[in-house]
């Protein structure tokens, strides 16, 4: 999928409910900002709510796309500066494994793109043979990891799935609704011993966001916490991580 000198990123997870749909929303408004032109897919694609994020409805997704009745230009909607969405919709389990044909439709698609800078893709939680395609397709996986131990836990178990399915070795780890950045580096180092011992991976640490009431309260009034308060610590720490993306 990289074929100009766009950066693809899948953000993934083990466990559900870490933040992986608030931090893609969010980096790609910071990315927005920036100039970067960006996309977000909405790899959810059977409880997809990136549109959700951004209190948005659109007329038609990625199901419309992959069973051939529109273009992937007919179904982008477009967020604040100029954010390309290619939404999913919520209750269509039918799409909660592609076939072959279904995942070839989307991927020539996604080729047929206008340049960008970068192209987020927001996945489910979980090893589903989606996550496991969305992963293969994309040049960068990021894991996202909270101090839950079932989360820690479970990002291992993906790292490893995703290493014996797909043979990628790297990965970048997010450290989210951690204290502080001590949290986060232990949380790090911790994956880092186990897959060490175990697997033959690299983790790289792309940085922390701190657990911050405004993430929440942006989130219940359908707003991006990254454009309504840009002054609360998780924006900052966001900048940061975009900065490092960037750079
Ligand atoms: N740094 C944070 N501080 C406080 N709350 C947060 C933080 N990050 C995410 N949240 C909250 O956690 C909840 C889950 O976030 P989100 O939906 O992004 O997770 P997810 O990983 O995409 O979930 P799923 O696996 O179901 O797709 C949301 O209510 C969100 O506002
Ligand atoms: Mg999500």
């Amino acid at each position: 999928m990289e074929k100009r000198r766009g950066k693809t990123i899948t953000i993934t997870s083990g466990k559900g409910g870490v933040g992986k749909s608030s931090i893609v929303t969010n980096m790609a408004y910071i990315l927005g900002a920036n100039k970067e032109s960006t996309y977000i897919v909405d790899a959810d694609l059977s409880l997809g709510n990136i549109d959700i994020f951004f209190g948005m409805s659109p007329k038609f997704n990625i199901k419309d796309l992959i069973e051939g009745r529109k273009t992937i230009n007919e179904i982008i909607v477009e967020g604040p500066h100029g954010i390309k969405i290619i939404p999913a919709t919520s209750g269509i389990a039918e799409l909660s494994s592609l076939t072959d044909e279904q995942r070839n439709i989307l991927l020539s698609s996604l080729q047929e793109l206008a340049e960008y800078d970068f192209l987020l893709v927001d996945t489910p939680a979980g090893i589903s043979s989606n996550v496991i395609y969305f992963n293969s397709i994309s040049k960068n996986i990021f894991i996202v990891v909270t101090p839950d131990p079932a989360s820690i836990t479970d990002s291992y178990a993906v790292i490893k799935v995703l290493h014996n399915k797909t043979g990628r070795r790297d990965f970048n780890i997010i450290a989210n609704m951690v204290k502080d950045e001590a949290e986060a580096l232990s949380i790090y180092k911790n994956l880092l011993t186990v897959s060490d011992q175990f697997l033959n991976v690299y983790l790289d640490y792309m940085g922390y966001i701190p657990i911050d009431a405004n993430v929440r309260l942006a989130t219940k009034k359908q707003r991006l916490w990254a454009e309504h308060y840009p002054d609360t610590q998780a924006t900052k720490a966001l900048i940061k991580i975009c900065n490092k993306l960037v750079s």
